[in-house]
């Protein structure tokens, strides 16, 4: 099966990639490289950004998978136009090419961030989505733009991810148990800016597992699925980071709790995505935790500017 993943070779697609050539799969990347490229050298990769792509570039590829655009709140703050154009009709752009290049499916890395600050109940795929913010706005753009697609011989799953977390060659620290980790690690202090928040963590190595699922997925399945290793409060994920220091590396980390306003919280169910997709997500912020110790060890920089979304989206426009 040949598979197209546009922002292959970011975060995500960096754990994605070398497991779907373990799995035999033919991978082409298209990725723009901001973060550079730490893929295999098996892997292809083509530097080019999605909306210089046509249909014409799409004939073979079986599966379109899109992980690109603006992936965090500080870049879609700092660029609110880029970010629409990217989240929102950078989706919808791809599976229009996708569809009309005689791919079978598209998949989507879309967002829990589209549920907004949400009531004090588990959200399933039903419940309303409210965000207010231009990264959860435009995510769920993308999806509106992607699924109005969907049809009988074009399939589209989008798949609603939580925090995600753990590591990856091409890392992030500005993701919750990430940035955690590292704040243990090098400033010896957490900084909890609202202990009541809830958050749904995926696991990298569950989001993984879920791409794999949903290339798999036979070809009628079309939708919208949660996917979530599990979901926390802020303040359970630092107790647990807090625990991992003191029981595991024998270092006092200090917590500091503020009460700080936020504009998300939610928790949501991830029985349709275990049930029609047949996703077993076993990962948990312990599991995360693990994976950090492995391969973050005492010569990892966690200064690098590379590990800081923001920091090289600000030095694109230098
Ligand atoms: N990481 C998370 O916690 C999380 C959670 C929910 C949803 N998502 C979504 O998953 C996707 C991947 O996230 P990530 O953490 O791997 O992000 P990332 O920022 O590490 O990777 C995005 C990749 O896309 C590339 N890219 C961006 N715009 C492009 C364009 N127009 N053309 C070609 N390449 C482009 C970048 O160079 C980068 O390599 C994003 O769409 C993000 O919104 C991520």
């Amino acid at each position: 099966m040949k598979i197209l993943v546009a922002g292959g070779a970011g975060y995500i697609g960096s754990r994605l990639v070398p497991n779907l050539l373990d799995h035999n799969y033919d991978v082409t990347v298209v990725d723009n490289l901001w973060f550079g490229n730490q893929l295999p050298e098996k892997a292809k990769v083509i530097k080019k950004d999605i909306f210089e792509l046509t249909a014409k570039d799409i004939e073979g590829f079986d599966r379109v998978l899109f992980l690109a655009g603006l992936s965090n709140d500080p870049m879609a703050e700092y660029s609110p136009a880029q970010n629409f154009i990217s989240n929102a009709s950078g989706p919808a752009y791809l599976a229009y090419i996708a569809k009309q290049g005689g791919a079978k499916r598209f998949i989507y890395a879309d967002s829990c961030s589209v549920y907004g600050y949400a009531v004090n109940k588990f959200y399933d795929e039903e419940a309303p989505v409210t965000s207010s913010y231009p990264y959860g706005i435009s995510k769920l753009q993308g999806e509106f733009g992607a699924m109005q697609l969907a049809d009988e011989n074009f399939s589209v799953i989008c798949l609603r991810q939580g925090t995600v977390s753990g590591y990856s060659p091409r890392m992030r620290l500005d993701l919750i148990v990430n940035t955690m980790y590292k704040c243990a690690k090098v400033d010896k202090e957490i900084t909890v800016n609202n202990p009541s928040i809830w958050r749904p963590i995926l696991a990298i190595s569950d989001a993984v597992k879920a791409y794999i699922r949903a290339i798999q997925a036979t070809e009628e399945i079309s939708g919208v699925f949660n996917v979530a290793s599990a979901n926390y409060t802020v303040g359970q994920v630092a107790d647990i980071i807090w625990e991992h220091f003191k029981n595991n590396l024998n270092q006092k980390v200090k917590l500091n709790i503020k009460n700080i306003q936020d504009f998300r919280n939610y928790k949501v169910t991830t029985k349709k995505a275990r049930e029609v997709l047949g996703i077993d997500f076993s990962g948990s912020v312990e599991s995360i935790l693990e994976e950090l110790d492995k391969n973050c060890g005492d010569d990892f920089d966690y200064q690098k500017d590379n590990y800081y979304n923001i920091k090289v989206f600000k030095n694109l426009d230098k």
